[in-house]
């Protein structure tokens, strides 16, 4: 795995493109969003709660918040997704995503807000997962949901993932597929970092 450099997170911020055109900045959370997470989990409607964090739930318990805003501890990471709202920046989605490294693959759960689902957001999200999932030299993601989830089912299935039974968990299905990426394909910030830092250990190992 290559490490992040947890003292500036900014620097593996991305811009993707919502389908009507709108920027949407994916970025580390930071201790300064704590208040506004918990705000965009509150505001999310009841459903959208259940789906998430598959089972009902109003906000985060305050541990979990905790451990959400601790980017990188255990080798967990949580992302924002934002847009600017008259000069302000909204989170409008968020996902959090484990590296496991003795299965090399990466396991994430994602919401958009309901206002702004059906826009591409969480498509466009979960190829910037699969990057960032690249940049730690991952070889597989993963998800579980709700069978009753049709909606992210029907991402996963567009998102040319595979289908099998979540482990344990009847109700729960799994959605995973191989991490291929090429550079060129679907560039991030966290990929192409870890790009030049693994170079650079080459290099450094060739002299
Ligand atoms: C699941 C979720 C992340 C999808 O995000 P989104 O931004 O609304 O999805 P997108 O607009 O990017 O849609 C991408 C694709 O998903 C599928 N999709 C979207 N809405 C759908 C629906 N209501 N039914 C079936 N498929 C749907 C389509 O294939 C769509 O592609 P298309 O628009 O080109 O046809 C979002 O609905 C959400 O946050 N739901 C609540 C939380 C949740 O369920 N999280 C998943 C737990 S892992």
């Amino acid at each position: 795995m290559t490490a992040l450099h947890l003292d500036d997170l900014k620097q593996y911020s991305d811009l993707l493109r919502a389908k009507d055109g709108s920027e949407i900045k994916v970025r580390f959370v930071e201790p300064r969003d704590r208040e506004e997470l918990q705000n965009y989990i509150r505001s999310l409607s009841s459903g959208s709660r259940y789906n998430r964090f598959l089972g009902a739930l109003s906000e985060l318990p305050k541990t979990e918040l905790e451990r959400f805003i601790h980017v990188g501890e255990a080798d967990r990471f949580t992302v924002v997704a934002t847009i600017m709202v008259d000069g302000f920046e909204t989170i409008v989605g968020e996902a959090r995503y484990a590296f496991h490294a003795e299965t090399s693959s990466v396991e994430f759960g994602l919401s958009i807000s309901d206002r702004w689902q059906g826009y591409g957001i969480g498509k466009a999200l979960l190829k910037n997962l699969e990057c960032r999932a690249a940049s730690f030299g991952a070889a597989r993601i993963f998800g579980d949901t709700l069978r009753s989830n049709t909606t992210m089912i029907g991402l996963a299935r567009k998102s040319d993932y595979s289908f099998t039974n979540s482990p344990g968990d009847w109700k729960l299905v799994r959605f995973e597929k191989q991490i291929h990426v090429e550079p060129q394909d679907i560039p991030c910030a966290s990929w192409r970092l870890a790009a030049i830092s693994r170079t650079a250990a080459m290099s450094s190992l060739a002299v």
